[in-house]
């Protein structure tokens, strides 16, 4: 029988896939030597670690004759062999070495075949994706500052939604959901902040602890469309770094790297776990929404609702693909 939901139009197909650095891979993903084809950004992408430790990421197939470069192509040092005639790339798409002619001409030494900027960061591998291939528009954002030393990675998790992922990020911005979903109050006093390229939301909640009510913070700081850094200080004190990446426009994939303090008691170890546990038992009850939802272009929202236009307002800038436009550029440069 077929699945008769598949036909529902879920209002997907006209958006776009914005701009931005998007995670492709974590660091141990891929040791030096290894070659991998991603599916990201409705299209493929080959990526390798050459011995120098680099990663490198091309378009998948070769300009000589065609063949895709993910499939029986090696690392040889630091460039990529394609299988088809073993011609040698590096990470700049130039052909280092065809091994059945001395003259290479030079603009294929230069550069033929297509590249993606590439940042490795805090274990994660991004790329830069632009539909024209417009160089990057800002940096790949870090972890916020520990106060107490270096931040310890406790948890990594990773999802596949079928969902474009700007209703991912719009979810924090969505207050009334919180209670019917997450059974959570509303969120008492909420900053929304637009500065260029990254978007800051603040809360600040008394919440009830053993010890008596006490303020707890929650700052969300998201650079471009792809990155959010999620700082909860109250108890405990944790960083949720998250990722999304389109796969297309209606399947994103999600990953998150969980970090505490260094050196917390047992007492505070057990509460830092618990709200580790809370975030992934949230996003378990936003899943089988966002898998079925359709995208709203003009919701009907009311007073009480978040600021969800506002968040749309600034995200349209990761649609503006045109270099000639410059409405998206406002603020570029940070
Ligand atoms: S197709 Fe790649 S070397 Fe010929
Ligand atoms: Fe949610």
């Amino acid at each position: 029988m077929t699945d008769q939901h598949t036909v529902l139009d879920r209002g997907y197909a006209n958006v776009p896939i914005p701009f931005g650095w998007f995670a492709v891979a974590m660091s141990g993903d891929i040791a030096p030597g290894e070659i991998k084809t991603l599916q990201y950004f409705a299209t493929e992408l080959v990526i390798w670690r050459g011995e120098n430790g680099q990663v490198n990421a091309v378009d998948p197939f070769c300009p000589h004759l065609g063949a895709h470069l993910g499939v029986n192509s090696d690392v040889v040092g630091n460039d990529l062999r394609c299988p088809f005639h073993h011609w040698s790339f590096n990470g700049e798409g130039g052909v280092t070495d065809i091994p059945y002619t001395k003259l290479i001409p030079p603009k294929l030494k230069r550069s033929c075949l297509p590249t993606w900027p590439v940042e490795e960061k805090d274990g994660v591998i991004f790329v830069w994706y632009h539909p024209n291939k417009a160089a990057p528009k800002w940096e790949v954002a870090r972890l916020p500052n520990c106060p107490d030393g270096e931040w310890v990675l406790a948890e990594t998790h990773e999802w596949i939604i079928n969902i474009h992922c700007q209703e991912i990020t719009e979810n924090g911005q969505d207050y009334a959901h919180f209670g019917a979903v997450h059974g959570v109050p509303y969120a008492p006093s909420t900053q929304f902040m637009n500065e260029g390229w990254v978007r800051r939301n603040t809360v600040v909640a008394e919440m009830k602890t053993p010890k008596g009510l006490m303020t707890g913070k929650i700052d969300v700081t998201a650079t471009g469309p792809g990155q959010s850094m999620v700082e909860y200080t109250d108890v405990t004190h944790v960083v949720q770094s998250q990722q999304v990446t389109p796969i297309n426009s209606q399947t994103t994939h999600v990953r998150w790297q969980m970090y505490h303090i260094p050196g917390l008691s047992e007492g505070r170890m057990r509460v830092t776990q618990a709200r580790m546990r809370d975030l992934v038992k949230q996003i378990n009850q936003d899943i089988p929404i966002w898998n079925r939802k359709r995208f709203n272009e003009h919701p009907l929202l009311v007073k009480g609702d978040g600021p969800m236009l506002a968040y749309r307002e600034q995200y349209a800038r990761y649609y503006q693909f045109d270099e000639e436009n410059k409405t998206g550029s406002v603020a570029a440069g940070n």
